[in-house]
């Protein structure tokens, strides 16, 4: 099974180690160094069979190839996936993560690593023990704290890019938006989009959150599986992924998708549906950034904090250039943005 994996995979490089004390797999997906070393988290987690981690590599190493070329950030993309038995704590997840550490140095620098599903930044602080590329440690430990108002704002400026493409002015005041998840991200989005104007609608499955932050934002609570079909100009999926799919898009009555969740997409043809029914997307890698950019920004490039607000406010831009051209070329916006990473990679594969 991991050969017809590999084989069908079109990046650059694949690490596999099985570590005897744990049980665990250990794979690291280097998919593209074109624009620089392959970075994206490390993800924690338990598999039926260690072949679904490293599908699951292989798959997000390569959008965070995609991720980093429309960012505009000097990274390429790589994964890793961690396939444990079980979730280890203690001594055994400090040995598990220093032996993972010393996997990463001995790759001398073409994988970054950073957080990721069941890892926080104690767990890069115990990597970085052991190697140097890793982003995300605690602040404590040089790391430049939590992305997540960062990826928010990003949001913000792609929801205004959107609105100006459907609308005309990017003005949110007295437009509707409903908001998917007020977690790390969806409430800070929440509070500025409050502050600029619109009306918001919130849902969580933590029902006593979203009614919490609706009576602060004199906002309207609806339950968790109601939140997708509500009339609005924008939705914004900020929970989970795999929201926009075959069953839900028929549903939907919003005119502009613009959120922070990762893989919002049930599969890749759901972009097509959603043109189709004249629905704009921005391709969530495009406008969940805002993460990336805040640990790159801060922790490689040292730049100031009105570096990275002007870098996050590009976010609004890029999106811009992938409404145009999705509009010039007839195509769905994710046709758009994947031309727009295949150009860049091309011409920076050529420089
Ligand atoms: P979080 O875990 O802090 O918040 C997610 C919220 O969504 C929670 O309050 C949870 O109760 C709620 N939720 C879960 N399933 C739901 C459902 N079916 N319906 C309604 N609410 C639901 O996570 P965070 O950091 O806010 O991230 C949100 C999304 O954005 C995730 O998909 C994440 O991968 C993505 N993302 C986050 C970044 C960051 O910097 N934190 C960067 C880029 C993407």
């Amino acid at each position: 099974m991991f050969e017809s994996l590999l084989r069908d995979w079109d990046g650059e490089e694949t690490v596999v180690r099985f570590d005897e004390p744990s049980g665990a797999w250990m794979f690291v997906g280097v998919h593209s160094t074109v624009l620089g070393p392959g970075m994206g988290g490390t993800r924690m987690k338990t598999y039926a069979e260690p072949e679904d981690g490293l599908r699951d590599v292989l798959r997000l190493s390569s959008a965070m190839t995609s991720k980093m070329a429309m960012a505009s950030v000097p990274l390429g993309g790589g994964k890793a996936v961690l396939a444990v038995p079980e979730i280890p704590r203690g001594p055994a997840r400090r040995e598990l993560l220093l032996r993972y550490g010393d996997l990463i140095e001995s790759l001398h620098g073409t994988y970054v690593t950073a957080c990721d599903m069941n890892t926080g930044p104690p767990d890069m602080d115990v990597i970085a023990e052991r190697c140097s590329s890793v982003l995300g440690r605690t602040e404590a430990n040089g790391g430049s704290g939590t992305s997540a108002p960062n990826t928010a704002v990003g949001v913000f400026h792609g929801i205004r890019a959107a609105v100006a493409h459907a609308f005309g002015p990017d003005d949110l005041h007295g437009r509707t938006v409903a908001v998917q998840g007020v977690g790390a991200v969806g409430e800070p989005l929440s509070r500025l989009l409050a502050e600029a104007g619109a009306r918001l609608t919130l849902a969580d499955v933590d029902d006593v959150r979203a009614k919490e932050l609706a009576g602060e934002l004199d906002a309207e609570a609806v339950p968790a599986d109601r939140i997708s079909e509500v009339e609005c100009d924008v939705f914004s999926p900020c929970a989970t992924g795999g929201v926009l799919n075959a069953r839900t898009i028929p549903s939907l009555r919003c005119r502009v998708i613009a959120g922070a969740a990762n893989n919002q997409l049930g599969d890749p043809a759901d972009a097509g549906r959603l043109s189709e029914r004249g629905i704009l997307y921005a391709p969530d890698y495009v406008v969940n950034a805002g993460g990336v950019i805040h640990l790159v920004s801060y922790e490689m490039l040292d730049e100031t904090d009105d570096d990275v607000a002007g870098r996050l406010r590009r976010i609004g831009d890029t999106l811009g250039e992938v409404f145009a051209r999705a509009e010039a070329g007839g195509v769905s916006t994710g046709a758009a943005a994947d031309a727009i990473v295949t150009e860049r990679l091309a011409a920076a594969g050529s420089a």
